[in-house]
């Protein structure tokens, strides 16, 4: 499953490069999170980072960025017109920059009409040139865009999409233009998940599409210390089928908080945001307030140590294995992921 063709031109050519899509099968497993997690330690390692978000609904990358400001705007050039081939303006000003320096091509409401309006260019061009629709390249779309139009290869160290999992159109061009998924988990039930449907979907993808899919790694989240979680990590620590270099425990306060940050976890525990109930509606969230918790820091080497995994183990590319972090106001740390433990090596 995770063999590189490496007889395949582009994937040779952008070997030395993180493409990535943070793929779940169900909604809710923190793929939002976990795509604004991995990006950010990604940066910091010193890596020039893309992140697609394709999908329109709220609660999404683009708006937990704060980005996207003209995404309801009809008018507004956006990613589904560059990829079918009907651009406003140069593909550039699609791109936004996070304030922790992570690129980002913003979510648009048109996202959610990509199928009809590609439908609707396929029987124009098929019509035009008297071609068999079925025939039609509908999953390789914005791979052309990315790879061969614009060449974001010469210009990232990484790519990652954050997909809409209903969308086939989307999710399966996708696919083909990153080749590599990530896929994050969330216990359910009595610790059981499906895995299934991730297996189906890569094999169904790579017959039918005729290429190779990777998966990366699994990225259980939101894990307890119940016994029914415990069982579920098991399951995960015995199986050799998938990697699992990292268990994400639940930190609903910590990630919620990010909504209030705009930003990352790294920039929730940084700047120390934290909401406090108070007689406002849905409490008040400020930054400088936070403790500084062991836990949640550890969470921060488990997310950097990911990013290094998938960066280094997956993809075969050099980082910075140095983390700082800087508590506003409450000393640093660093982190040294060549260190066997990650332990912290100095403290201010
Ligand atoms: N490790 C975690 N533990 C507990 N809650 C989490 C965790 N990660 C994310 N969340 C919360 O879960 C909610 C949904 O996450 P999100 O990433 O938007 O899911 P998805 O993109 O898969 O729909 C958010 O409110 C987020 O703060
Ligand atoms: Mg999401």
């Amino acid at each position: 499953m995770s063999d590189v063709d490496l007889c395949n031109r582009e994937i040779e050519q952008r070997i030395k490069m993180i493409t990535s899509v943070v793929y779940s099968e169900s909604g809710g497993t923190y793929k939002t999170t976990l795509t604004a997690n991995l990006a950010v330690p990604l940066v910091r390692m010193g890596l020039d980072v893309l992140v697609i978000d394709l999908d329109p609904q709220e609660g999404n990358l683009t708006s937990l960025f704060n980005l996207g400001e003209h995404r309801s705007d009809p008018e507004a050039d956006n990613l589904v017109k560059h990829i079918l081939e009907m651009p406003d303006g140069p593909f550039e000003d699609l791109i936004e920059t996070s304030d922790e320096g992570v690129d980002v091509i913003p979510s648009h409401d048109m996202l959610g009409d990509f199928t009809s309006n590609l439908e609707q260019k396929i029987s124009y061009e098929s019509g035009m040139k008297n071609i068999d629709a079925d025939d039609y390249p509908r999953y390789e779309l914005l791979y052309r865009l990315l790879w061969e139009k614009e060449n974001l290869n010469e210009k990232y160290d990484a790519i990652l999409i954050d997909p809409n999992a209903r969308a086939e159109d989307l999710l399966y061009n996708a696919i083909y233009a990153m080749r590599t998924l990530i896929a994050p988990v969330k216990p359910a039930g009595k610790g059981s998940l499906s895995l299934d449907g991730l297996e189906e979907l890569v094999v169904n993808m790579q017959t039918n599409l005729d290429i190779e899919i990777g998966l990366s790694c699994v990225v259980p989240s939101g894990v307890r210390r119940t016994n029914a979680h415990k069982q579920y990590l098991r399951y995960f620590e015995n199986s050799d089928a998938f990697e699992t270099p990292v268990v994400i425990g639940d930190r609903e306060s910590m990630m919620d908080d990010m909504w209030e940050a705009r930003g990352s976890a790294f920039k929730v525990i940084e700047e120390r945001w934290k909401t406090i109930d108070d007689d406002s509606d849905g409490g008040s969230s400020k930054p400088g307030v936070r403790k500084v918790r062991d836990r949640e820091v550890d969470t921060l080497v488990d997310l950097y140590r990911l990013a290094a995994f998938v960066a280094t183990d997956t993809f075969g590319m050099d980082i910075e294995p140095v983390l700082e972090l800087d508590f506003d106001g409450q000393g640093t740390r660093t982190i040294d992921l060549r260190d066997q433990e990650a332990v912290e090596v100095t403290e201010t």
